[in-house]
């Protein structure tokens, strides 16, 4: 399909939290071919986002710029140094690429099905689920520069990943779209079965459990406890969970001795106790609260949702007033995990 431009273009449909909310322009790529007239195509623009699934995104209003969305598609298996490697283009979908490997008998992406989205979203935050992030899997990435059509590789290093961060979220990182990435994939097939949940469904079995029945199984926990955004709109979960250092960790289980606590930030991080927002949350009240269609999914607090026609701008002022419930009873700024664009 060619380069597909439409003005003041609807947004509802392209963001799993189904606000309203328009582009001044959008543009849709489909064929990788057709880079440089979208590239072409950004210049000038007021304002650009790159847009995949919009999973992790707030659209808190109209975006007066242009917006790129990225539908290219294409994977391909590769011999590598060791084992193999899978090259998937930005627009394909990151789940639909994770059911390919498995169906091809290549393990590594099990623990990471069923997140929604594109592949080149995935690199953007370090997706990471059930005991594994992308970065564990990950070979390298291909990017242009939106400021001058550069094309460049990054390397693993250069992307500097870690709990749901990189390089393309730190200031400038903006300006990279990504093409392509290559991810570490192989038949030799070692289960990741660090998350107590996984853990416990594979308990008593003396066979190891095969890749796909992983993936089963974390698409089994996957929907009895995060909303379907087809049913219910959310962007998965809305604030990252904090990390913090030992010594104030030490002092806030001595203030508070239920709060859970985990060794370790990310496998890539040397921060050494993570805490869980959604415990935080549901502390402060705000487990199943709505405001309006703005509410606090009922079963799990750190995810928020549209019931039905609330906007971005009510989305996020009650996303703001639980990180100022949040701080004001335990000293905590949470972090918005999803990007928050438009609005005044
Ligand atoms: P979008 O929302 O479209 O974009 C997200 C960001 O990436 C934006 O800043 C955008 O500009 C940028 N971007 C997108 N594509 C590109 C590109 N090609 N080049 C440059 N920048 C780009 N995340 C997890 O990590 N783990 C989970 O377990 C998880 N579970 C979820 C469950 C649900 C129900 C939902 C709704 C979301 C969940 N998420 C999870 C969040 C989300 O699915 C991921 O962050 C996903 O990678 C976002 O992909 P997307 O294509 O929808 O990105
Ligand atoms: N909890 C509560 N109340 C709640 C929800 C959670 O007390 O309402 C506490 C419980 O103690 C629970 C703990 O929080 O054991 C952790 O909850 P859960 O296992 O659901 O994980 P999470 O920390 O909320 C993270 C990721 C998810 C990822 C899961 C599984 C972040 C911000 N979120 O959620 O990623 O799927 O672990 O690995 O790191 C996303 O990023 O969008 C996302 C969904």
């Amino acid at each position: 399909m060619p380069l597909r431009i439409t003005d003041n273009a609807p947004l509802d449909a392209l963001n799993t939290f189904g606000v309203s909310a328009r582009a001044r322009r959008l543009v849709e790529l489909d064929d990788p071919a057709d880079l440089p007239a979208a590239l072409a195509a950004l210049v000038g623009a007021p304002a650009r986002l790159v847009l995949g699934g919009g999973s992790n995104l707030l659209l808190a209003g109209d975006f007066d710029g242009t917006v790129l969305r990225m539908r290219t598609r294409g994977r391909q298996r590769q011999p590598a140094a060791i084992g193999e490697e899978v090259s998937l283009q930005a627009g394909e979908s990151w789940d639909e690429a994770v059911r390919w490997t498995l169906d091809q008998g290549l393990a590594g992406l099990e623990n990471l099905a069923m997140i929604p989205g594109t592949c080149g979203a995935a690199a953007i935050q370090n997706i990471g689920a059930y005991g594994v992030e992308l970065a564990e899997r990950f070979a390298g990435l291909s990017a242009v520069d939106l400021d001058t059509g550069r094309q460049q590789a990054f390397t693993p290093e250069a992307c500097r990943f870690g709990y749901r961060d990189s390089v393309f979220k730190q200031p400038g990182g903006e300006r990279w779209l990504i093409l392509r990435l290559r991810l570490r994939v192989g038949p030799q097939f070692a289960p990741v079965l660090s998350y107590a949940p996984l853990a416990a469904a594979f308990a008593g079995r003396s066979a190891t459990p095969s890749a796909a029945e992983v993936a089963t199984e974390v698409r089994r926990i996957r929907a009895s406890r995060l909303p379907d955004p087809a049913r219910i709109g959310n962007a998965g979960s809305f604030f990252k969970n904090p990390v913090v250092n030992a010594a104030l960790a030490q002092a806030l289980h001595e203030r508070h001795p239920g709060m859970p606590m985990h060794p370790g930030g990310s496998s890539l991080s040397d921060a050494p106790v993570k805490l869980s927002a959604g415990w935080l949350i549901e502390q402060c009240g705000w487990k199943g609260h709505r405001d309006g269609d703005a509410g606090v999914h009922a079963d799990h607090a750190l995810v928020l949702v549209n019931h039905g026609r609330a906007s971005g701008a009510e989305l996020l002022r009650l996303a703001m007033a639980i990180r100022a419930s949040v701080h004001e009873r335990f000293g905590l700024w949470l972090e918005p995990e999803p990007r928050i664009v438009g609005g005044s």
